[in-house]
């Protein structure tokens, strides 16, 4: 069986989500923001989810307290459909708590259904309709989670 862990993100693991975001996405935050955010930017939580010590997937957030947001997610195509999604959000849920974060957003695309399943399924719900938010002119899905917050 295989091990999965997920753990912050270091410079080590800038050019692996920069390869695979290009790949994914066509775009990435690029290499020189990446390092900013995991060196200097207090309010970023990035986390890198290895599958036997393997790069599998990655997370990126901003807690902007008391809000806070998802800015990008993969999983590695070859790791998709293992929970690894599932996760990488959860680790970043569990840091909302911890941080008394009261709403967690996100947006997404109306035609990726498998990543609104899934946050549907960690309780995301939908807010509004961002109208022609993407380059290509798709709109984009705002989504929230409300925190509960631990006294
Ligand atoms: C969206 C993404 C992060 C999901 O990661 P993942 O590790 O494959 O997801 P999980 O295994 O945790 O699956 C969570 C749910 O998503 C749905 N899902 C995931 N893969 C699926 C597949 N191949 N077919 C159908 N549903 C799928 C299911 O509802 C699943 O829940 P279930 O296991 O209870 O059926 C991944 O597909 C990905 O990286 N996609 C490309 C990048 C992207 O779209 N990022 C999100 C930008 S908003």
């Amino acid at each position: 069986m295989s091990e999965i862990v997920i753990r912050k993100m270091d410079m080590s693991d800038v050019p692996y989500v920069y390869k695979e975001e290009l790949k994914i996405f066509g775009k990435s935050l690029g290499e020189a923001t990446l390092y900013h955010e995991v060196l200097h930017n207090k309010l970023s939580k990035y986390f890198i989810a290895l599958v036997d010590g393997k790069k599998a997937g990655y997370v990126g957030s901003w807690l902007t307290i008391p809000n806070a947001e998802i800015l990008n997610l993969f999983v590695s195509e070859d790791y998709r459909g293992n929970n690894i999604g599932t996760m990488l959000m959860n680790k970043v849920i569990r840091v909302c708590e911890e941080e008394k974060i009261e709403l967690l957003t996100l947006e997404v695309r109306p035609s990726n259904k498998y990543a609104i399943t899934m946050y549907e399924e960690l309780g995301f719900e939908l807010s509004h309709r961002r109208k022609n938010y993407y380059k290509n002119n798709e709109d984009a899905l705002l989504m929230v989670l409300k925190i509960e917050v631990i006294a």
